[in-house]
């Protein structure tokens, strides 16, 4: 285990207060191997049994469990917990405030917002549902929306958005808009419609609504 008490003495992309190796109960002894060129905030726990890959960034209080698998250029924002055995791909980046379960796999490229939380035990109490407990597949480039939760063996798919505050309790095909609780599968995400108009329809739909920046982006006066 290390501990890095002095960010002069490791270099300014480390912060005081970072602990790198913390011991793992469950695979003692095991280093973390951590790639070149990490940006590691203060309160930021990496335990060991872990190997993570180049370009590693993490915001405030960050936990990363043992024997996780976490490719290149992954950022994870403030106050998350990857727990143990997850597999991560290149160029994740998962936002403030979510829990990460264990045995969960996010593939290359996908996003999930502030307050997404994964659940991998179904039958919470229940010693076989404990054995066999697994997070969901969250295919490359899915984008995950604000405080949804997923529950375990799910899979969603490549390219698929899932709309805030949803529970997701069903797959989720590849490159599908899903919302609500459960999550259904609405429309092509192909098929959005463009996002300025959509925003001057907001703006239209409340008459009363004074133009916001976006709106003075999307060139829409009130
Ligand atoms: C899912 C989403 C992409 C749908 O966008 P859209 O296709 O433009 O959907 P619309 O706004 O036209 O809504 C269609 C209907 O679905 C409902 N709806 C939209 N999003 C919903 C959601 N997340 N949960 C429940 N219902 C939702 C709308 O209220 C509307 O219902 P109505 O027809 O009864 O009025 C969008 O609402 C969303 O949740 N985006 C994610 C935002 C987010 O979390 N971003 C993270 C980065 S900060």
């Amino acid at each position: 285990m290390s501990t890095l008490p002095d960010a002069g003495l490791f270099g300014p992309m480390i912060d005081a207060g970072v602990r790198l190796g913390y011991p793992a109960s469950r695979r003692p002894g095991q280093r973390l191997q951590l790639g070149a060129g990490a940006r590691l905030r203060s309160g930021t726990v990496l335990y060991e049994a872990s190997r993570i890959g180049a370009s590693f960034e993490t915001g405030h209080s960050v936990v990363v469990r043992e024997d996780c698998r976490i490719g290149e250029h992954v950022s994870i924002w403030s106050n998350t917990v990857v727990d143990y055995g997850c597999q991560i791909g290149d160029r994740v980046k998962i936002h403030a405030n979510c829990y990460i379960a264990q045995f969960t796999v996010i593939e290359d490229d996908a996003f999930l917002a502030p307050g997404v939380t994964i659940a991998n035990d179904l039958y919470p109490g229940d010693e076989e549902s404990a054995r066999l407990m697994a997070g969901p597949h969250i295919g490359a480039g899915a984008q995950i929306g604000v405080n949804v939760t997923i529950l375990p063996f799910v899979r969603i798919g490549a390219g698929a958005m899932i709309g805030s505050g949803s529970v997701v309790t069903r797959d989720i095909p590849p490159g599908m808009v899903a919302y609500g609780n459960p999550a259904l599968p609405r429309r092509r995400v192909a098929d959005l419609p463009h996002i300025a108009g959509r925003v001057a329809a907001m703006a239209t739909a409340s008459g009363l609504r004074p133009a916001t920046p976006a709106d003075q982006r999307a060139g829409i006066r009130p």
